[in-house]
């Protein structure tokens, strides 16, 4: 293992780039860390942390139909908008309760206690007169007429992506069927809905048989990081193959529509950049990656046989590396990977030498591009994904810088030490042994280092991981009127508050 410097940022926009990196986005040098205190900053950091910016810069209330309020209430407690950072660290009994309680009021949401007070008012909370259920703490979903209310069938619906679907879906006032054997997924991070009319979970296994009566179905399931999918190649292989043709089976049967969450890995190491849906792909059949990448291959052409064969109506979503809230924090993904070592002040590792590149999604778009496409008429496949691209080496200086930032701004949880004996503020790590750090932080009542800065460390490269990754994303732009609409900003500082509350809530077990 070796430690060094990241390669440089790429050139500023106004230096005229090469052809070579012309297409990659600048990631913006991340702001260095504040001469200001914490509570210098706090107000207006605060301020601006109410809203969320899309790309062009100007504050979104809505993620398709759906207020933005109202979704990130189904993961964080008092998203953004609540809580006044402690203007101070802890050093006293005092403190360290306000500490607590700030915490508390950026915690994860869980199903008992929410009722997102802020949406807007045609998502009435449900019920509002003829009481069919005893819970009162559902989240709002729109009232939809019985014509216009879908039957849909979300397989994967637990993991991270169907989970924010299933959301979506049943804010949008839709009846949602989640099948799901939770292999990679999670019953908690869809329990919200537990119980609500409108919802049914069924712990079931694609490779089975499975029927239900549907409109629509949204084939997610299938674990999609590298570590989940190999752990278990065949079983990979079968999910993909068998699970796949059972539920174009079912499709065929009910006459439901039905969407294949493909993925970019079908492209394998391109030699076509950046990736179009009629590029056929370059993929190593007998690698350790094979099972996706064949398996997601195959079930695109059994897919198109479907359609062709027995004219089942078909959608194919090709999607690129999507990141957000309710990422499984060790599946080894990259964003999750860097948010939370950075949060634990531990190394930042990257396989290889830092120069591949990636194009990284916000789950919230991806999850408008999947239903625009299952409510579109095209059938041919459909990149999803955004043209944001840069090399993991970039990726992974943004999101430690990310995280620093959004502590000094006393966002996000503590990092930071007692007052030295001259009443100035001292940053934990900087300047001293680990066992010292330690002493300090046991003294703050924190268990492990959080305040280290981490450092960039590159490790061996992993077999077959693909050098290059951007979508051509003009089918979708041209044919469903979709584009990406978080910045990066706006979507690292989302997931980076999320795996903050993970943590301090696991701290405090
Ligand atoms: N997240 C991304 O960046 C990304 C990129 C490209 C494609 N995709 C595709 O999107 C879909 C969802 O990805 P994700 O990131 O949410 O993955 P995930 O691993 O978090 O979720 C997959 C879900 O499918 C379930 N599952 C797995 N095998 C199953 C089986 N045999 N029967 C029933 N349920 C099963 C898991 O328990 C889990 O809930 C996958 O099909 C994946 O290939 C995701």
């Amino acid at each position: 293992m070796s430690s060094r410097d990241p390669p440089p940022l790429l050139p500023p926009l106004d230096e005229s780039p090469t052809d070579e990196v012309s297409h990659l986005v600048h990631l913006a040098p991340p702001s260095r860390r504040p001469k200001k205190k914490p509570s210098e900053l706090s107000l207006a950091s605060n301020s601006s942390r109410s809203l969320t910016l899309d790309r062009d810069g100007n504050p979104m209330t809505k993620v398709g139909e759906v207020p933005i309020d109202l979704l990130q209430s189904l993961y964080l407690s008092n998203p953004t908008t609540g809580g006044t950072p402690p203007s101070s660290r802890p050093t006293t009994p005092a403190q360290h309760e306000q500490v607590l309680q700030h915490h508390q009021s950026h915690s994860l949401a869980h199903a008992r206690s929410r009722s997102a007070d802020s949406a807007v008012s045609e998502f009435a909370a449900w019920p509002r007169s003829v009481v069919h259920s005893s819970r009162q703490t559902f989240p709002p979903v729109k009232r939809l007429a019985v014509k216009d209310r879908k039957r849909i069938l979300v397989t994967g619906g637990a993991g991270f992506v169907g989970s924010h679907l299933v959301d979506r879906l049943m804010c949008l006032g839709h009846d949602v069927v989640v099948l799901d054997n939770f292999f990679s997924g999670s019953k908690l991070s869809i329990s919200h809905w537990g119980g609500h009319p409108n919802f049914e979970l069924v712990r079931a296994d694609v490779v089975e048989t499975f029927m239900v009566e549907v409109d629509q179905i949204y084939h997610l399931a299938c674990p999609a990081s590298p570590k989940a999918y190999q752990h278990n190649a065949v079983k990979t292989l079968k999910t993909n193959f068998m699970g796949t043709m059972n539920m174009l089976g079912l499709a065929k049967r009910v006459k439901a529509r039905f969407l294949l969450s493909s993925t970019s890995e079908i492209y394998g190491s391109p030699e076509e950049h950046p990736q179009k849906e009629t590029y056929w792909g370059n993929v190593n059949c007998v690698g350790p990656r094979a099972c996706y990448d064949e398996g997601k291959r195959v079930a695109e052409a059994l897919t198109y046989g479907y359609h062709r064969q027995d004219n089942v109506d078909v959608r194919v979503a090709r999607i690129f590396n999507c990141y957000g809230p309710r990422m499984n924090s060790s599946d080894g993904r990259l964003v999750s990977n860097f948010i939370v070592a950075a949060l634990r002040g531990e190394d930042l590792q990257i396989y290889g030498d830092g120069t591949a590149t990636r194009s990284l999604m916000f789950v919230h778009d991806l999850v408008t591009g999947l239903i625009k496409l299952m409510s579109s008429s095209y059938t041919d496949p459909v990149n999803i994904g955004t043209e944001d691209e840069a090399t993991v080496a970039e990726w992974a200086t943004l999101i430690r810088d990310k995280v620093e930032e959004m502590r000094d701004r006393g966002e996000i949880a503590l990092c930071v030490a007692s007052d030295d004996e001259d009443g100035e503020e001292e940053v934990l790590g900087e300047g001293e042994g680990e066992e010292e750090q330690e002493d300090k932080l046991v003294l703050a009542g924190l268990e492990r280092p959080r305040g280290r800065r981490s450092e960039i460390v590159y490790v061996d490269a992993v077999v077959d991981d693909p050098p290059r990754r951007r979508p051509d994303t003009t089918r979708a732009k041209e044919v469903l009127g979709w584009k990406p609409t978080y910045s990066i900003e706006a979507g690292i500082e989302e997931t980076i508050r999320y795996f903050s509350a993970i943590e301090s809530e696991s701290a405090s077990y």
